[in-house]
């Protein structure tokens, strides 16, 4: 059986680790991938969004089954098109990868169907959006509508900082065209929790929890950044919480979803608030999340690829997930003055160094004579487990200070925050 995943980062070298070890033993490939990719698939040098080059390979080489893994080749339509041509494909079809791309339609659909969430209101006039500011209540949140790199979101604290976002989003562009229209949503505070759920449109199939850690230096301080390392599961998504948040904010999105016309098989991301007034949905994304693929997959202990085949086949209700117990932390190791400027092509060392049960997946390197070197912002993430959090974090940054490249940056506090 021949599987093509798309993507090139950590979360596509989680997904191909975890496809490797299926019964089924695949014969795999990754357009693009990456250095550490490389050593478990075939890597094709397409370009992620080139939908026509992908289909096109996908279809000559004869794919059994193609995983479109980031957002921006869902949200294109990707998965429409691989399937007008005959060829299985992991992901939601455009119309419903939509939840991720524009955040004016998901935060209307969860207004509808009474799915909790931020107060908002939605703005694709500028002028209109300054009046609101004036006297909205503060703090607040401005939410540029399209895809931008997980960056378009700002939180101000004062009224000058939410016009100066406003116009930096609607009129200098600071994201494109994604800041057309904008969001403007009321501030919530609490812990947060990002679950992937498995979903065939029938049934939702949970994954354990995870906590991301977006900025870009310890204590929450610094820049936002795609993620700086996980941890999973959340303690504080309990039991209780979880059931809440299933029956108040999963399940209705899929059963909103139906009744739209836009029926969702793939992963949906809910990224969730536990707010003091019960669990608030701040975001889906419609893929797995990055660095939360990481840490999740490598607790999940069934087959990936017969899970994707059930979500294909819409026959997720036969599907039982379970999971290691005790938890896992991922490390993000990146280049130094990441997410700002930084340099590439520093020789990476030690990976032959880390300890026997320890995953380093590859996000921004590449592999030339035997030897990796970086090419990317986040270079690494490097995955323990342990019988609880203390002891997965141990021995995770026991192996982060195994591995050395001119630069180097990461969190020192990954899986300390519960
Ligand atoms: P998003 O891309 O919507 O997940 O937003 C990125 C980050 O901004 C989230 O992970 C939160 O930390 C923060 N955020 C988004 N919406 C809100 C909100 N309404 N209140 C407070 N923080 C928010
Ligand atoms: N880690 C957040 C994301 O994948 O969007």
């Amino acid at each position: 059986m021949k599987i093509l995943v798309v993507g090139g980062g950590g979360r596509e070298h989680t997904i191909l680790w975890k496809l490797a070890q299926s019964p089924k033993k695949p014969e795999l490939y990754c357009a693009p991938g990456n250095g550490g990719i490389s050593q478990i698939a075939a890597c094709v040098d397409i370009a992620a969004t080139d939908i026509e080059k992908m289909v096109a390979f996908a279809k000559r080489e004869k794919m059994d089954l193609v995983v479109v893994a980031p957002d921006d080749p869902l949200a294109m339509g990707m998965v429409d098109a691989l399937e007008a041509e005959g060829i299985r494909a992991f992901g939601p079809r455009k119309n419903a990868a939509i939840i991720e791309a524009s955040k004016a339609f998901s935060k209307e659909l969860m207004k509808k169907y009474h799915i909790p969430t931020a107060e908002y209101e939605t703005f694709s006039d500028a002028e209109k959006a300054l009046e609101y500011v004036k006297t909205a209540k503060i703090p607040l949140v401005v939410k540029a509508d399209g895809l931008a790199l997980g960056k378009g979101v700002l939180i101000c604290k004062t009224r000058q900082e939410a016009e100066q976002a406003v116009r930096q989003v609607m009129l200098e562009k600071a994201f494109g065209a994604a800041g057309n229209t904008v969001v403007i949503e009321e501030f919530l505070e609490g812990p947060e929790v990002s679950v992937l759920t498995f979903t065939d449109s029938h049934t939702i199939l949970p994954m354990a929890s995870a906590q991301d850690h977006k900025r870009a230096r310890d204590n929450d301080e610094g820049l936002n950044t795609g993620g700086m390392g996980t941890f999973s599961p959340t303690p504080k998504y309990t039991p209780d919480i979880q059931q809440q948040v299933e029956r108040e904010i999963i399940l209705p999105t899929v059963d909103a979803l139906n009744a739209e016309g836009r029926p969702f098989k793939g992963v949906i991301f809910f990224g969730l608030m536990l707010t003091k007034d019960g669990p608030k949905l701040l975001e889906y994304n419609a893929r797995f999340g990055d660095p939360e693929a990481q840490s999740v997959l490598f607790r999940m202990k069934n087959d990936l690829l017969e899970i994707f085949e059930a979500v294909i086949e819409e026959r997720l209700s036969e599907i039982a997930l379970e999971f290691e117990p005790g938890a896992a932390v991922c490390v993000v190791m990146a280049s130094g003055g990441y997410p700002e400027h930084y340099e590439k092509g520093k020789e990476i060392s030690g990976l032959n160094e880390v300890s026997d049960g320890v995953v380093v997946f590859h996000a921004g390197t590449k592999l030339e004579n035997g030897k990796f070197y970086t090419s990317g912002g986040r270079v690494l993430g490097v995955v323990a487990k342990g019988a609880d959090m203390q002891e997965a974090r141990k021995t995770a940054y026991e192996n982060v200070r195994k591995i050395h490249f001119e630069g180097a940056q990461y969190r020192k506090d990954i899986g300390i925050k519960k």
